[in-house]
């Protein structure tokens, strides 16, 4: 199999695989085709998208029980009557179904939280993890939904997820009773995951109140305990409205630690902001603020049809579309800068982005987009290949 003429990393090349492996990469117009050879012509080469922030235990049951208003409010407590009503089947088959939706969009690394206030969804998430061994890398996130300390129990049930092998340490800080409590439940995760070797990935100021001050405990944790690189805060929609010489701080503190902020673009564009009138602020991190101080930022989906956000596709092209939007990164540099997120930094929760080199394993996506800035715009599947073969298309999204 030959890709000519294909963009890949800003160069034009030619590409040859060999079986399941990459054979060459060389300049376009080096390499010629072999006698019988399937040739691709133009488009665009990328290791395969991950993502990094999705709740697979409550995929597609948005219909089941329906958010009238369309508030966090109302999906908070429409999860919380379906959550009893969880079979391990179940969640086994809508987050199966979703994962084949994110595999067609050539996602093969998905970190899913799960909610530890449902023994039945974190057995059945850590179920599908083995089942999926080979074919798409899943991380599970202990994720307390109802916080750790607000009530008796939580904090077993949170601790119980994790003793039994979630990858990640869940907290939500801001949704704990008093602003001690958050920050005491953000040192509670970092002491579980000392204990397990397990990674932390925080919910971490959903919110719109800019005295929510969560991400500089976090940072400061992640520095004195040594974990930079290992830590994820996702959401961080506070930040949007923190002063600019206070925002400007954390933001140094960020990148000083190493800590990756994951934007979720499609529901924080619609969940936050829903006690402002007019203006209404978008509840989106400081996406370019974080870049140019250096930090790390990620891109997440975050929900798929479930009781927050009735819409979504498990195309991360279009959490990128909507980011490119409502952040105003709509500069060329900045478009291609999304792009390039998915199929790299968006990696860094399971370690490195695989690259793409001669005698690589031939697991890549071929857009046949001439650019990044028009693979956005269209928001068109790639051809998925892993090991050499093309994935097929299973079920539509
Ligand atoms: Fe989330």
């Amino acid at each position: 199999m030959l890709f000519r003429d294909a963009l890949l990393d800003g160069q034009r090349v030619d590409l040859r695989v060999v079986g399941a492996t990459i054979g060459a990469v060389a300049p376009a117009g080096a390499l010629q085709p072999l006698p019988g050879e399937d040739v691709s012509l133009g488009g665009m080469l990328t290791p395969p998208s991950a993502e990094p922030h999705v709740h697979l235990d409550a995929v597609l049951l948005g219909e089941r029980v329906p958010n009238v208003s369309g508030t966090l409010r109302e999906g908070i407590a429409n999860w919380a009557s379906l959550r009893p009503t969880l079979t391990h089947e179940d969640v086994l088959e809508r987050a199966r179904t979703v994962v084949g939706w994110y595999e067609k969009h050539g996602t093969l690394r998905i970190r899913t939280h799960v909610d530890t206030g449902s023994r039945v969804a974190v057995e059945a998430l850590l179920a599908l993890r083995a089942e999926l061994t080979g074919r798409v890398e899943l991380q599970v996130v202990a994720f307390p939904q109802e916080g750790i300390l607000r009530a008796p129990g939580r904090r077993q049930a949170w601790e119980d997820a994790v003793a039994l092998g979630c990858d990640a340490v869940g907290a939500i800080p801001h949704f704990e009773r008093t602003t001690e409590e958050g920050w005491q439940s953000v040192k509670m995760a970092f002491d579980l995951a000392e204990r397990h070797g397990a990674r932390v990935d925080l919910h971490c100021d959903e919110t719109d109140d800019p005295g929510s001050r969560n991400l500089e405990v976090v940072c400061a944790q992640t520095l004195d305990r040594g974990f930079g690189g290992r830590v994820v805060a996702g959401h961080c929609t506070a930040m949007h409205s923190y002063p600019n010489p206070y925002a400007a701080k954390v933001v140094e503190l960020v990148a000083a630690a190493g800590v990756q902020v994951v934007a979720n673009p499609l529901d924080n564009v619609v969940l936050q902001g829903r006690y402002d009138s007019y203006p209404r602020r978008r509840g989106i991190t400081r996406v370019d603020a974080l870049w140019a101080a250096g930090a790390s930022v990620g891109i997440g989906h975050d929900s798929v049809m479930d009781p927050w956000y009735r819409l979504g596709t498990a195309n991360l092209l279009d959490a990128a579309y909507m980011l490119v939007h409502v952040a105003q990164l709509t500069g060329e540099v900045e478009m291609a800068r999304v792009f390039r997120t998915l199929h790299h930094e968006n990696h860094l929760p399971f370690g490195a982005a695989p690259t793409i080199a001669a005698g690589q394993p031939a697991t890549l996506l071929w857009y046949s987009a001439s650019d990044p800035i028009e693979a956005l715009r269209t928001r068109a599947c790639p051809r998925v290949y892993r090991d050499g073969v093309q994935v097929g298309v299973q079920v539509g999204a």
